[in-house]
Order: C-alpha cells, then structure tokens, then sequence
C-alpha cells in the first residue's frame, strides 16, 4: 500500500519518466529509441462528427431475417414462388385436395402491390396444417411474447385457427386460438408467450372447420423489438450498432441500390407507406453467387426508407441514402437510362429530400408525417450512384447535381468513384470529379490485410483544397483465413486498425469512413467478411467490430501532430498511430497499432501539454495468434480491455503488446 502510494505521488510530480502499471506494480524503463512526439498544443484538423460511421445493406440476410424482426417468411405470399416458405406436412401432402384440404396462392392480377393471397380450403373434420419456415428457422425466446397479426377472409364456413409456436421437434411451445368471420378482409390478432427457447422453431398454423378461407400478410414479431415498435427492428442488432457511436448511417446499400437490371433497382417510393402495400422484390444478391445461391432472398421493405431514417435518428446518426443513377450495376447488365429519360429518375431525388426534410403541407413531407413523423429528418447529405464508373455515370450524374444544387444548395451531394482503390478509371473518376467541385468522393476498397499495413500513408498526399473523402466501403480480405469462408480474423482487423490511423490523421481530407457490409446471418450470408454475425437469436462482434468501435468512441475532435523522427508513423518497425484532442472534456487520445510479433516500449513526449492528470485509461485489443476469430459460441476470444495506467509527465513510455491495438486516454488540466 505504502508503495503503491509512493509511486503515484512520485508519478504524479514527475519524478518517474515512464508508464506504471498498476496490475504488475512495475514501472517500465523507459528505452532509448527516439521518441514518438506529439504536439498537444496544436489542432491540424477538427474531426467531424461523421467520421467513423455505418454502412447498412441488404446482403447476407441483413434485413429480412436479420434486424427487421419480422418472423414469418414470405408473409403475403409476393415472392417468385408465392409459396415459397409455406409447407403442408408430409402427413397432409399427399392428400391435399382429396382429404385433408388444399392451399393455393391466389394472384389478384393487376399492378397492386400486394397482389397475392393465400386461399385454404379445408376439406376434412381433421383439418389442414400449414407451417412457416422463418428465415433459416425462427428464433423463440422462453417467457417472450409473440405478436401475430394476419388479414383474414371467410368465403365459405365457420374456420377457426390454432396458430402454433414449434420447436424444431414440433412440440409446441405457445398457442392461440382465431375465429374468422365475415367475408370481407378483417385484421386479427394474437398474441402467445414462448415456453421454452429454440433457434430453429417453426409457426403452424391449424385449420378446423370444413371451410374456404383467405388469408394475406400472416405477421409475427417478437414484443421486445428496438424501442417496442410494431414494425419494429431486433433489439439485440440495433444495439450493437448504437454502441458504435455511428456518426452516420449509410444505407440502403451497396449494388443493392443499383440492381442486377433496371427493373431490380431499389426504389425508395415504393418502400414507405403501409407497410401492406409495400412492392416486394427479389433481392438482388439472391443469385449473385452460385456457390451461396438464396432462392428465398426477397426484400418486403418492411425496413423501408421511413424506417432507415428513423433508425439514423435513434442512433445519433446523420443519415445518408444512396441512390440510383439510371445505371443498372456494372458488374451485372449495366443497362442504362437514356440520357433524355432521366427525370423521373431524379424527381426520385428531389422526391427523397422533401419526404425527409418538407413541411407536413408538401406532398412528400405528408407522407412522413402520416407515418408518424411530422418533424424532418434533417437529412443533410445524399449520394448518386453506387459503384459506377466511366463517362456514362458522370452525364447522369451532372443532371442530377444541377436539379439537386438548384433546388437544395445546402444539399451535399457523395459521388462515387467505382469499385476500383486505384488505376486508370479511378484516376478519371477522380478528374472528372475534380473539375465537377464534388463535395464528397466514394472510395471502395476490399483488398488484404498486406495493401491496408502499406497503405496507412494513402491519404497523406491527397489535396487539402480538393473534394472531401468517404471511404464508404472497406475491409481487409485475408486470404489466409479460411476459404470461401474468410474469416473475420485478427490479421484482418490489425490490418484495418493500422490503416485507420491515417485515416484520423488525415480528417481534414477524409471526412467519413464505414467497413463493408455491416450483417451476416451465419446460415444465410453470401458475402465475407462482414462486421457482425448473428443467428435467429444471437450475435457476436467481430475484432474488426471492435475495432471500429473503438476508433468511433475515441476519436477525439481535433487531430493533433504525432511523430518519431520526423514522420507520421505508417508501419515504420511496425507501428502505425494518431493523436487527437476531445476539447470537449479535454482528454488527449492517442491510438497505437503495433503490428510487430513481440511487444514494444515506446518513449513518448508531448509538447505543450501543460498538467497532465496522472491517472490515464488504457484500453487493449490484442491477440498473439492473427488467425484467431469471435463466434457465436466464443464471442470474447478478442474484445478491448481497459485498465488504468499512471502516466508521469509529458515524458513516458507506453508498452505495446505485439499484434496490439492500444488507445490512452489521459485528461489534460
Ligand atoms: O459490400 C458488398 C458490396 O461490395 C456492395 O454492395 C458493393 O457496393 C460492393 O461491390
């Protein structure tokens, strides 16, 4: 004790030069490399709130049957196969329309949005089961409640429904009971209380009553969906997002936005409103990869554009839609709209920024407030074009800044600059949006680890006077984590942590960031790696999470100067690193990545930083083997430490363990 003392108050007066760690009670000798200077004095650039974001896409099951919480797999019958989803067991299969009964998808015809809908005729005093599959099962949670609503229609009879909680064993687990009445479409209700947890459970529904019923848009969510919304989101996802401290949310995508063809593009109109009356479309990553194929990948926009912005707002988070350019992705057919057809096209933009922003009295800000937000949504940014490239993407592009600018000149505008980090099309994506004055270039980068450790200098060339960057899709590919799998590994968030820090570095240049993609159900993904996993009930962070975690929730605001030998440091005997400054609360932020095997002491000395608090906060991210992973069953193999360090003056020594990522936070007085 009496040593314990002893040591801080000497720390404390600065009579130690170097780091005391109180859980080995040791100081550490401070080495005789030069040291790493940094310049507290000094702001070379404010960091923008928006800095370390998210970019949300409906891929590997991201949506539907991920954070939209809606349970039942093709609800109103609109997929390809309008039964796809739904099985009668085996026990009535092969008796349907004989015996037991017969189900059929009935088409409406038209262009109505939801033009399908189930029709049961049950012909035997034993009844007719139908079941759903959920997305890869449903996941129930013992004592949860299960909100089950359905439009029902009776043509002939007196039916009633037992509706059916199942495990993958079909016990039953909760149930309830529906008497359908009247000829005429009414809604119904149920709800029942899960007895017991399963991943992998089914819904059942029983028919009783020789009858012909009609039935559309069968609902379930769970009650405890993100902020107990009907429509709602899973409460589990939504929160390791929040924690991310996202300055921005980027969605709907990704190619996503672009479509295999024209006729496939995402279309913001046709995602808000009733959610009944929702287009449903195939997803567009249901075909992409033949190795990963999802026949059952749909999107029913019950997570609309409505419900995106409302997402950004609950997470503190600007939002940021994409949209199409009138070019189908480039990667697929690349079909474009005539240069003279392109204004519905961008009256879809115009469109977007009176739904989000326009008084309740326009006709877009309207439709916002009769789903229940009469106050805007404050949008600020939007973007045009995913991951276009050549002249074709700039002649639309020009139309649709001219119509944006002219009527919202506060509107900033992203423009993309292709899927490519470098060479020729890069380079004249990047001249052409040079001249143009952008205000925000989209850069993509999927690349392995080795490219992110050598290009941490990236943007320390790159014009201060010239357009802002979005690094708006990037991850480390490592090609040594297992095939075709890729894991999520610790090389592959070192990698990225290392290449962050010239991003923070360069804040004044690089304004916003996002790894790519944000969601992977582990049954149902096509794309690796991806920041979260998750199954029906569970999910896990990724290192790489982590990662991003910890630069959003210790970035600082201003960025301060930070080198050893004169230079930044950028991978020089392994170490790559930033400094910043929260003025706000007056902390100074220094960021670490040691990318070297063994540990590393490193003698620290700052300039101008006048009385430091003795008392500093250390958090580690570190893993000796660059193979290890998280999982659903081992979630914390790699997850930050924190522990408080004494730090002794401006002069110090940090202890780096090797394959580390370490952040110090000390308060400046
Ligand atoms: O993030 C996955 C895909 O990668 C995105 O949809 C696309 O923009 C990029 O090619």
């Amino acid at each position: 004790m009496y040593r314990s003392l002893m040591l801080f108050f000497m720390a404390f007066l600065g009579i130690f030069s170097g780091e005391y760690n109180p859980s080995t009670q040791e100081m550490q000798p401070v080495t005789t490399e030069s040291p790493v200077i940094i310049d507290a004095g000094n702001s070379l650039a404010s960091i923008q709130p928006t800095m370390f974001g998210i970019f949300f896409e409906d891929i590997n099951f991201a949506a539907d049957g991920g954070i939209y919480a809606e349970l039942i797999k093709n609800r109103s019958f609109e997929f390809d196969d309008p039964l796809m989803g739904w099985s009668q067991p085996v026990s009535n299969r092969w008796s349907n329309n004989e015996a037991s009964g017969f189900a059929s998808a009935i088409n409406v015809g038209g262009d109505a949005a939801n033009g399908h809908f189930l029709r049961v005729q049950v012909r035997s005093e034993d009844g007719y089961v139908l079941m759903n599959e959920g997305y890869r099962g449903i996941g129930y949670q013992a004592g949860m409640d299960y909100h089950i609503n359905l439009l029902g229609r009776v043509e002939e009879g007196h039916p009633g429904l037992t509706l059916e909680l199942l495990r993958a064993d079909s016990t039953v687990i909760g149930s309830a009971e529906l008497d359908l009445t009247g000829n005429v479409w009414n809604q119904y209700q149920a709800t029942i209380k899960a007895t017991a947890t399963e991943r992998k459970g089914r819904f059942r529904i029983r028919f009783h009553g020789l009858s012909v019923v009609d039935l559309d848009m069968i609902s379930m969510f769970p009650a405890d969906t993100w902020k107990k919304r009907k429509n709602g989101l899973r409460k589990d996802l939504v929160q390791m997002l929040a924690d991310l401290h996202p300055g921005f949310l980027r969605f709907p995508g990704g190619c996503i936005v672009e479509g295999r063809t024209l006729e496939q593009r995402y279309q913001w109109k046709k995602t808000v409103g009733p959610v009944a009356e929702r287009t449903t479309l195939i997803n567009r990553w249901n075909t992409e990869f033949s190795h990963r194929s999802a026949p059952d990948y749909f999107q029913s926009f019950g997570l609309g554009f409505f419900e995106y912005f409302q997402l950004a707002e609950d997470l503190g988070a600007e939002p940021l839609p994409i949209l199409g350019c009138g070019m189908a992705c480039q990667f697929n057919t690349g079909e474009l709209v005539p240069l003279d057809e392109m204004d519905p096209y961008i009256q879809d933009a115009l469109d977007l920024i009176e739904f989000a922003n326009g008084p309740v009295t326009s006709d877009w800000g309207g439709v916002r407030a009769s789903m229940g937000h009469p106050e805007p949504f404050h949008l600020k940014m939007i973007g045009v074009g995913n991951e276009q490239w050549g002249s074709d993407y700039f002649d639309r592009y020009v139309l649709f800044t001219r119509a944006i600018r002219t009527r919202y000149p506060d509107m900033k505008i992203v423009s993309g600059s292709g899927p490519f980090a470098e060479g020729e099309m890069f380079e004249y994506g990047w001249d052409e949006l040079r001249k143009l004055d952008v205000d925000y270039v989209d850069e993509h980068y999927y690349k392995p680890p080795q490219w992110f450790f050598e290009h941490a200098g990236r943007y320390d060339s790159y014009d201060r006077h010239g357009p802002k960057v979005f690094a708006g899709e990037y991850a480390a590919h490592d090609p040594l984590a297992e095939a075709p799998l890729k894991k999520n590994d610790w090389r592959s968030a070192l990698a990225e942590a290392a290449f962050m820090t010239g991003l923070l570095r360069n804040a004044d240049v690089v304004q916003m960031c996002s790894y790519a993609p944000l969601f992977a159900h582990v049954e149902g993904w096509q794309w690796t790696p991806d920041l979260i996993w998750f199954d029906n009930l569970r999910a896990y962070g990724t290192p790489n999470y982590y990662v991003q975690k910890l630069f959003s929730t210790n970035k600082g605001t201003d960025v301060l100067a930070m080198t050893r030998d004169g230079k930044p440091l950028t991978g020089q005997n392994g170490l790559y690193a930033a400094a910043t400054m929260d003025q706000t609360i007056n902390e100074l932020i220094l960021i670490l990545v040691n990318v070297a095997e063994q540990e590393q002491q490193v003698p620290i000395k700052l300039m101008n930083a006048h009385a430091l608090s003795a008392k500093g906060k250390k958090i580690e991210l570190k893993h000796a083997d660059l193979l290890a992973v998280n999982a659903l069953d081992d979630r914390d193999q790699i997850v930050p430490k924190e522990s408080e360090v004494i730090i002794a003056g401006p002069e110090f020594t940090m202890n780096l363990a090797g394959q580390s990522l370490t952040i110090l936070r000390v308060k400046m007085e």
